[in-house]
């Protein structure tokens, strides 16, 4: 039975009502559709809004749906924050490592090998490596009592990791005993060894040792272990690479030191040449300056004879043939004095020379030399004995006939010897008197006499040209080179 107020409400008006209220019931009949209308929109309504508790349920299930995701990425964002500070506090316990690295290879291998022990939890670290044919355990962390740290390579873990060259990541075995390694390996069994963790190590283009971690229990071992065996790792090839740069380096020092002291040996036999040759030169020079003195003194000897000898001719024109014989060698004789007592053996001064002979001839000439007087002026020129001989001949030859032939009699007069340099290695040397002159008829280069003769052949030697003015006398201007001393 319905019982909505309103229905209740227009029943009990139509009981109310008298019968046959035809208008009234009618009224009634109309309020009760009118309800029944409104109790349908109603259950209309009713229906709607159950949907929409539907729909509220629904969406509140996604709610919770939602809520229980939120929580599982918030536990999961913990988790990863939790890893990150673990990364955290591996990088920066492995940063105090590499911060702490210097020059020592020795030391920083163990610093290094410290570290991948440490910061794994592990029972022991090393770093092996590969020397002379050995597997040596150059970085040692917690290694046990009675460890070997050299020993042959076959059926170590790190042996064969080397040998794989396996550069790209860490190298995991669980269950040691249960792998082959456990015969082969003396370090698992001996130890009891359960879990390795290792990482080549490469220098260049080779794999030259393995850092390597090793646990008693089943080690729990992910991505942070291998990220951390990587790290430290890189680190050792670093070092392994400085050590080889380093071990280059000595040799080329070695090497130039080795270079060094050979040119310093060179060097010193160089030394031992030069003061070999120095004294050689100055045992020659000995000799030569000995040899010339030992000539100039045969040679005086000679003129010395001449004169002994021209004491007993009577004849003047004989005696005057030996007086010029005599001249002729003092002149030369005068050369090698000169080259005996001068610095330079090879060298004499040839205007001191000229200046010295024409005065010594001039004087020989006692009874002309009161009338005649003599000017010398001569230019310092070294020159070799070799044309200063014949030049010093020639000079003589010159000088002693204007002595002799320009000025007969009582005729006074002069003789004027000049010597210079006209060019950097050309001389100009002038004999000239103001006296009789030569013969008109006299050809000086076709005479057959002795003296003038000589003065051709000897110009001919030393390539000297000759030039013979006879005006106002007799002018003889002779040119020559002379070699460069350099
Ligand atoms: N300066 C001079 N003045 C004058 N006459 C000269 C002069 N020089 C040379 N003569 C002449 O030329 C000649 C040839 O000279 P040369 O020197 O060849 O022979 P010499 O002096 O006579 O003897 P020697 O062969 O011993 O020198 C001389 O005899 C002399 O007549
Ligand atoms: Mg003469």
């Amino acid at each position: 039975m319905n019982s909505d107020p309103r229905i209740k409400q227009i029943l009990s008006q139509i009981r109310k009502l008298a019968p046959g209220d035809l208008k009234a019931g009618i009224e009634a009949q109309d309020d009760l559709d009118a309800a029944i209308a409104g109790l349908d929109a109603l259950a209309e309504k009713a229906e709607e809004s159950k949907d929409a508790i539907k729909r509220l349920h629904t969406a509140q299930a996604a709610a919770l749906n939602m809520m229980e995701d939120a929580e599982e990425f918030r536990r999961e964002a913990e988790r990863a924050n939790d890893s990150l500070t673990e990364q955290q506090n591996i990088l920066s316990s492995l940063n105090e490592t590499f911060v702490h690295l210097g020059p020592d290879y020795g030391r920083n291998v163990q610093l290094i090998t410290q570290a991948c022990g440490k910061t794994l939890g592990a029972v022991c670290a090393l770093y092996n490596r590969l020397e002379g044919g050995l597997l040596c355990s150059i970085g040692q962390w917690r290694t046990p009592g009675g460890f070997n740290p050299v020993d042959k390579p076959e059926g170590h873990i790190c042996h064969d990791l080397i040998r794989k060259g396996k550069g790209n990541g860490a190298y995991i075995i669980r269950n040691l005993p249960e792998t082959g390694y456990y015969k082969t390996d003396p370090n698992v069994a001996a130890y009891g060894l359960k879990t390795y963790i290792g990482h080549a190590v490469n220098c260049g283009e080779q794999t030259v040792g393995s850092l390597c971690a090793v646990f008693q229990e089943d080690a729990q071992l992910g991505a942070n272990e291998g990220m951390i065996m990587g790290m430290l790792a890189k680190a050792l090839e670093n070092e392994e690479e400085r050590w080889q740069s380093y071990a280059k380096l000595k040799k080329t020092n070695k090497d130039l030191e080795a270079t060094q002291n050979a040119s310093l040996n060179i060097m010193s036999d160089l030394d031992r040449q030069r003061k070999e040759l120095d004294k050689s030169l100055q045992e020659k020079e000995a000799l030569i300056r000995e040899v010339h003195h030992r000539v100039k003194n045969n040679m005086q000897i000679i003129s010395s004879l001449l004169k002994l000898q021209s004491y007993s001719i009577e004849d003047p024109a004989l005696k005057a043939i030996f007086k010029d014989c005599e001249n002729r060698i003092k002149s030369m004789t005068k050369v090698h004095e000169r080259l005996y007592r001068t610095e330079d053996l090879a060298h004499i001064d040839f205007g001191d020379y000229i200046k010295s002979l024409a005065v010594d001839i001039f004087h020989s000439f006692k009874a002309n030399a009161a009338r005649i007087s003599l000017a010398v002026n001569a230019e310092g020129v070294a020159m070799p004995i070799d044309t200063a001989i014949p030049c010093g001949l020639i000079v003589n030859e010159l000088i002693t006939n204007a002595m002799k032939h320009a000025f007969p009699g009582d005729r006074k007069g002069e003789l004027v010897i000049e010597m210079k340099k006209i060019e950097k290695l050309t001389i100009e040397l002038i004999v000239r008197d103001n006296g009789v002159g030569i013969p008109d008829g006299l050809d000086w280069r076709t005479s057959k006499s002795l003296g003038l003769n000589l003065v051709n052949s000897l110009a001919g030697q030393i390539h000297a040209n000759i030039d013979l003015n006879r005006e106002g006398g007799t002018e003889w201007r002779i040119r020559f080179g002379v070699k460069s001393q350099e």
